[in-house]
């Protein structure tokens, strides 16, 4: 089948401003919207800028918007967008380094504002810090986080304010605070006890719907905001 694929242009040293180029490809209904960025770069244009690795949906480089929507261009099938035209654009609230290229690092320095590792100063025993199944299973979810920014990118209050901690990063406080084996969680929670912290979800879901690992990301944040409200980690 013949795809146009209408792709987000932006070189910073040439352009001015940014621009739309189209691109006309056969593609297989199985193809990804991955593979036809790697067919425009390797016979069209070697100029094309995007971010991949895995190409499996595992290292979360490949966070774009896909037709409006943040998706993961490994994860995308052609046959699964119901079109044959495909609008790609950069994740929206992070600046544009080139083409689909985001800066990630306000994105991380949130992350890392939350203290995203384990914290435990008492002696470790003998063998490892155990944990039962139910204990383990509280913050199972929020495990799996690949650190695309395809929730944060996608929520209207960290478009609005890029101070706003953001999902991905609630996510991540998430996995710590209730953790039975971490003793750094009441800390988390005053961090994100703040005017850019929690509060500033309003419960839209974007985040939810964007995540390439379905995780329940606004579910998460009402947990976090819950465990604030009521001093309670349970
Ligand atoms: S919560 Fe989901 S969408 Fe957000 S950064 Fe993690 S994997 Fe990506
Ligand atoms: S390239 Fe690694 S997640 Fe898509």
């Amino acid at each position: 089948m013949q795809v146009t694929l209408k792709i987000f242009r932006y070189d910073p040293e040439k352009d001015k401003k940014p621009h739309y180029e189209t691109y006309r490809v056969e593609a297989e209904p199985t193809d990804r919207v991955l593979d036809l960025l790697e067919h425009i770069k390797g016979y069209y244009d070697g100029t094309l800028s995007f971010r991949r690795s895995c190409a499996h949906g595992i290292c979360g480089s490949d966070a774009m918007r896909i037709n409006g929507r943040n998706r993961l261009a490994c994860k995308v099938l052609v046959k699964d967008l119901g079109t044959n035209k495909i609008t790609v654009e950069p994740l929206l609230g992070l600046p544009v380094v080139k083409d689909l290229i985001v800066d990630m690092e306000p994105f991380f320095e949130h992350y890392r504002s939350v203290m995203p590792y384990f914290v435990n100063d008492e002696p470790p025993p003998e063998r490892e810090r155990l944990q039962t199944p139910e204990e383990r299973e509280r913050f199972d979810d929020t495990t799996k986080c690949i650190l695309c920014a395809a929730c944060t990118t996608s929520c209207p209050s960290f478009w609005a304010n890029e101070n706003y901690a953001g999902p991905a990063a609630i996510v991540t406080a998430h996995r710590f605070i209730f953790d039975s084996r971490d003793r750094a969680g009441a800390e988390r929670l005053k961090i994100l006890d703040d005017q850019f912290g929690v509060y500033r979800c309003h419960t839209i879901f974007n985040c939810t719907d964007a995540c390439p690992r379905d995780i329940q990301v606004t579910k998460a944040i009402g947990e976090v905001k819950k465990a604030i409200l009521t001093g309670k980690i349970e």
